[in-house]
Order: structure tokens, then sequence, then C-alpha cells
């Protein structure tokens, strides 16, 4: 094809241009990082984008049938649509290739259609952490390769299979106009490093030896190495590549004395374990670091727990998050002196080194935390449309306390004193507030929330109970942040420290305008509503010839579904499912009258209503801040057992229950 030699002759020229070959090792050699919106504390910003023109490249333009385009990204906030590169060709041809993420939901257009076909395209979110991708587009194909792996892949919807090469190319925001038309909403905030773009299918041992900071080819149609970008309030920064596969470590102090075990607990209420250098060097950051707490954490000699045990074996230092051993631990003098009986670190505030001390002394210091991003915090009782929006994170200090971090830009901070806030930066707006009980505490686990602003159908002023805990969905937080397994919620024993899975245990949740003398809807069909009934004779206690009556004992059970009734927590059995009065006052049930028992008298003996569970639950829901196990009204039955004691006319016209 004519097109194709002419392109390939210009990129023949680029590489002869460039000095030969286009191959080239990077590893311990710096390479330039963009850095888009990297302060966590500013709204996203439509002006910050790294443009190339393609013109400049191609000027006769050109088109590609293949195309790669591989990449590092390290974000550090999400947006609606987190777009890695955007190519429009024209204004009205502006959506020719767009690579974005939606949550850890890939997705792209392609030649001006949006590919819904690839829903199964899901990542790990880890924000602040290097990750490699590789969309590889080829014969109205694509592949996507993340961390040197196949993601997916599958056949590209589009009328056109080569790709215009023409237009602009840009970092970090989507174009819905040639280089303009920005959105904050689809930026990118974060780090982006060796960009390139291939017009052919790269090889899957080529994204493997990328993926693993090895050796890296220039892209023909585009190098973020080699090509000059236009950057408009974007930073670049040179890093080493191998740096993209090192783990980073960071690490938060809780500015509040406790002694060991509650130091971990704070730690784990948050995601985190205890931190501990591993060289002298991150001795000092550590100790610099702890400098800044002066009024807490400075009150005692010994003012910080380190997160390292010589328990397993004596003297053989290991970090209590994975067990590696720092090699040289920095010791004070003559330390460590405790041998068996102290087996933990803390830091001696006047020399920042180590001293050895017992694991359950009471002694109350600081303590520092090692972040792990890929157990996020969660926020529960709001109404955000999608999961991730739920996500926090505990980074930086505000107020000198460490504040969390919404994954798409909320903070949540201390204001002062007991104040806390949770503040929307999109909206430059308090969402709400909420006063702790000290200033030690974390607005972790359960709270009391003030709304500041009209959100989730609420007005402001309103009070609403969030939650904030590291518990998955399966899971329970107590209200003190702890996480215990669905299981254990309301099942008679108390599994939280705080007996708070034993609250609030109602079975039934009935919608807005149910009313209890209107009868459920049969939802099999248009026939009423079929009630199951069993009737036990216990025992005839008198047959009276004369009376022409019997008096009988008999036990009545009628069972109906109601499919406006959502209920929570059910147990197998009948017996953990019994409702109490409060409950069944205000649901439907039916009335029995009897017109032929003798002398209009009845007695009712014992009267039960509990609920039959006949399906498993629904799925959880990630806004739900009481986080119960909700079953659908298809789900389960309302069973009434009645016990009788009763004087009816005789066979000749058996007892008849007369529903009203
Ligand atoms: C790209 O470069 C071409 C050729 O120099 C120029 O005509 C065009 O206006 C440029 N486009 C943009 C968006 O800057």
């Amino acid at each position: 094809m004519c097109w194709k030699q002419r392109f390939c002759a210009t990129i023949l020229f680029l590489f002869c241009g460039a000095g030969g070959g286009g191959r080239r090792e990077v590893a311990g050699e710096e390479v330039k990082v963009l850095g888009m919106q990297l302060d966590l504390e500013a709204p996203s910003r439509p002006d910050v984008v790294a443009t190339y023109n393609l013109s400049l490249k191609f000027p006769e333009g050109g088109e590609a049938s293949e195309m790669s385009v591989c990449y590092w990204a390290k974000p550090d906030t999400l947006t609606s649509y987190e777009t890695h590169l955007s190519l429009a060709a024209s204004d009205y041809e502006n959506d020719i290739l767009h690579l974005y993420r939606r949550g850890g939901q890939l997705g792209f257009y392609y030649n001006g259609v949006r590919q819904l076909g690839f829903p199964h395209l899901v990542t790990a979110i880890d924000l602040h952490t290097w990750k490699h991708y590789c969309h590889v587009f080829y014969q109205g194909e694509y592949a996507v390769y993340i961390g040197g792996e196949e993601l997916g892949g599958g056949t590209i919807a589009t009328s056109r299979v080569p790709v215009p090469l023409r237009g602009v190319i840009a970092l970090g925001q989507e174009q819905d106009l040639l280089a303009g038309g920005y959105d904050p909403d689809q930026s990118y905030r974060g780090r982006l490093a060796l960009m390139n773009i291939y017009s052919r299918r790269v090889t899957e041992a080529e994204i493997k030896q990328q993926a693993s900071c090895g050796i890296v080819a220039s892209g023909d149609i585009f190098s973020l190495e080699r090509d000059e970008m236009t950057l408009t309030n974007v930073t670049i920064e040179l890093h080493e590549a191998k740096e993209f596969c090192e783990a980073s470590v960071d690490y938060v102090i809780f500015p509040e004395r406790r002694n060991l075990p509650d130091s971990l607990q704070a730690c784990r209420r948050v995601g985190y374990d205890m931190y501990s250098p591993s060289t002298h060097t991150q001795n000092t950051a550590l100790f610099n670091e702890s400098l800044l707490f002066s009024s807490e954490c400075l009150a005692n000699n010994y003012h910080l727990w380190v997160g390292a045990t010589d328990r397993e074996q004596e003297n053989v230092w290991r970090k209590f998050i994975d067990g590696t051993i720092v090699t040289d631990p920095p010791f004070e003098q003559n330390e460590p002196n405790g041998g068996d009986g102290e087996d933990c670190i803390l830091m001696f505030l006047l020399s920042g080194l180590w001293v050895d001390t017992s694991c359950s002394i009471k002694w109350a210091a600081c303590v520092p935390c090692q972040v792990s991003y890929s157990k996020p915090l969660r926020l529960r009782g709001l109404c955000s449309p999608s999961e991730a929006e739920t996500f926090y994170e505990v980074l930086g200090y505000k107020s000198e306390k460490p504040y969390f971090h919404g994954y798409y830009g909320n903070l949540v901070y201390r204001r002062e004193g007991v104040e806390w806030e949770m503040y929307d930066l999109a909206h430059s707006a308090v969402v709400a507030t909420t006063t702790l009980l000290s200033e030690d505490s974390y607005p972790l686990g359960r709270h009391r929330w003030t709304l500041r602003r009209g959100i989730c159908k609420l007005p402001p002023n309103a009070e609403i109970t969030l939650s904030f805990s590291v518990c998955a969905n399966t899971e329970f937080a107590c209200s003190n942040g702890d996480c215990i397994a669905k299981k254990y919620r309301c099942d008679g024993n108390n599994n939280c420290p705080d007996f708070s899975d034993e609250d609030d245990c109602q079975m039934l949740v009935l919608p807005r305008g149910y009313r209890p003398t209107q009868p459920p809807t049969n939802t099999q069909g248009t026939r009423p509503l079929l009630l199951g009934s069993v009737v036990r004779i216990l025992r005839i206690t008198r047959i009276s010839d004369v009376r022409r009556a019997i008096d009988v004992e008999m036990s009545l059970d009628l069972q109906w579904p109601d499919p406006r009734i959502t209920y929570l927590n059910l147990g197998d059995t009948l017996e953990w499912n019994k409702l109490t009065e409060n409950e069944t006052k205000n649901i439907w049930k039916p009335r029995l009258a009897f017109p032929n028992v003798y002398d209009g008298k009845i007695n009712l003996i014992q009267e039960e209503f509990s609920v039959r569970k006949l399906k498993g639950p629904l799925p959880p829901q990630y806004n739900d801040e009481k986080m119960d196990i909700a079953f659908g009204g298809d789900a389960a039955l309302v069973v009434q057992q009645q016990h009788f004691r009763c004087c009816a006319r005789p066979p000749a016209s058996p007892l008849r229950g007369i529903l009203m």
C-alpha cells in the first residue's frame, strides 16, 4: 500500500536521524516522568496537559492498521474518566483514540466509536503505584496487557480499521475539540512515563521486558523520551526507570500515644501495619518526621514505636509487616540489652536510635503506620454512584493529624480540636462535619455527621450515620471500626468488642408508603395471593352428641409472601427469625373469623410470627452503612402460627375459618 511505504520511509528517516536503531537500554538510566495535578488538595483542572502535534512528524498524514500504545502510569487521584491518552484528528474527529480508566475499569474509543464490548477489563485501582500498560490494536482486534500480563481483549467495534495519523496526541486530557475542549472530570492526575506508540503489534516478550523495567524500544509514531511535547502546567522529573519496578514504601505517623497492642490496632483500623525502617537513612527520615509532632509524641524520651521484633529468634530483627530482616538495625549504644524479655522496639527521642523493650510494657508512644495501597478505607452511608468513590486512604497531615484522602479527591480532616470536616474538592464545599469524643479519636467506625449541604436527597443540617472502615462488603463493621464476618451479625452472640453487632437487629424493612391494610400482590400471576395453610387438630377434648358440638385444640399455620418487604440477617430456621410485636404491628396479616364456633367464642392461646427463608441474600450494597445481609421480598415468607382452643359445631358442618 502506497501510504504504508511512505509512512515507513518517514519512520526510517527519523530513526536514522535519531542515531540508529531506536532500541535503548533504560535500566539504570533516567527517563522523563510527567507529573500532572499532583497536589492532592487541589481540585481537578482542565488546563494541565501535554500535547504533541502529529503533523510535525507526518506532514502528509498517514494511517496505521496496527498500533501499540505502551506506557507507565502512577495515578494519585481518580476522576470520572481518568484519561491516559487521547488522539484527535480534528474538532469533529476528536475520539480517534481515547484510552481511559473509570475506577478500575479500562475503556477506549476507537475511530470515534465508544467500545462497549470490554466490561471484563478491570484492574486493581492501586493509587500511587507504578503500573505498566500496553494496548495493542491489530487488524480490528484489541488486547491489553497490565504489568506484562494479558488482561483481555476482543474485536473492536468499528467500521474502519486504520487509525489516521494526524492531529494532536494529548496526555492527561480528553480532547472534545482538537487540542481543546478539556473537562477536569476527564483528566489524569498522577505521573506518566515511557509513553511509546508503535505502528506495529508489539510482541508479548517485548511487553514483558518493558513491564519488568528492561529494554524499551522507542515508538516510531511517538516517543515521550524522544519527541518534544508542549507542556501546559505539567512538571517533568527525571527518574531511574528501574524505580517503576520497586515497591514504594510510605508511612504515616499517628501522633497519639498508645501502648503497643493499641498502636498496632490503630494502624490496622486504616488497613495499614506498623512501619519499620530498613536502613539508617530511612530511620533518620522517620525520626525527622516524628519531630513534627511536638506536643503529643515528644512528651517522653521513648516517643515512637517501631514495627520490628526479635521474638522469633533472639537478635534477628524482623519487620512486623512481612517478616523481612533488618540487617543493620540502628540501635542506640549498649542496645539491645533486654534479651528474651525485650523483643520490641522504641525510638529514643534524643538520638532517633532504637532501644529494645518488652512488647507488653504499658508504655504509651506514637506509631508510624506503613501505607498499604491495596486495601482502601471505605466510607459507607452516602450515595456514591460507584464503589470506588467510597474508597479513602490515609496519607499526609492536616492540623497535626493524618487526614483521609478520597480516591476521587474528597478530603476528611481535622478542622480543629475534636471537630472533623468532610470536604468536596470538586465543588469547593464542606459536605459534613462531626464532633469526636477526644482529640485522640479519628472518625473511624460509625459516627453521626451533620450535613452542611444537601446531598443524597437529604437537606442541609440533616444528621446521618457514616462509617469508615476497611471492612469488605462481606464483612460487618463494628461501631469502633473493627471487622467481623457478616454471619456474626445479629446472631445472638457479641462478636464486636463494643457489642455493636447485636445492635438494631430488626428483621424487616418496609418501604416508604407501605400500607398494612393492603394485602400483598401476587407477583406470580394475576390471581389473588395464595396463603399456604396447615391446620393441625392437636386433641379433641369433648364430643357432645346432645349439643352436636366438639371441643378441639388446634394449631393453624399460615404463610404468605410479601414482596414489598426487605428482610435483614435471616437465619436458617424459624426459631431464629421470630418477629417482635413491634415488627408485626406494621405489616399486613390475614384476619381470621370463625362464624360457626359455638356461642361465638374462640380462645387464641398463642400467636407467633416469624420469617421463613427461601433463597440467598441480595448482593451487598457498598453504600449501606449498616452492612446487614439483606434478602429481597421474594426470598422469604411471613409465617403466622396460631394456637386455638375452641368449640365448634359437629363434623356435619366442619369448622370454617374465613379470611377477612
Ligand atoms: C500542527 O502542525 C501543523 C503543521 O505545522 C499546523 O498547521 C497545525 O496548526 C498544528 N496544529 C496544532 C493543533 O497546533
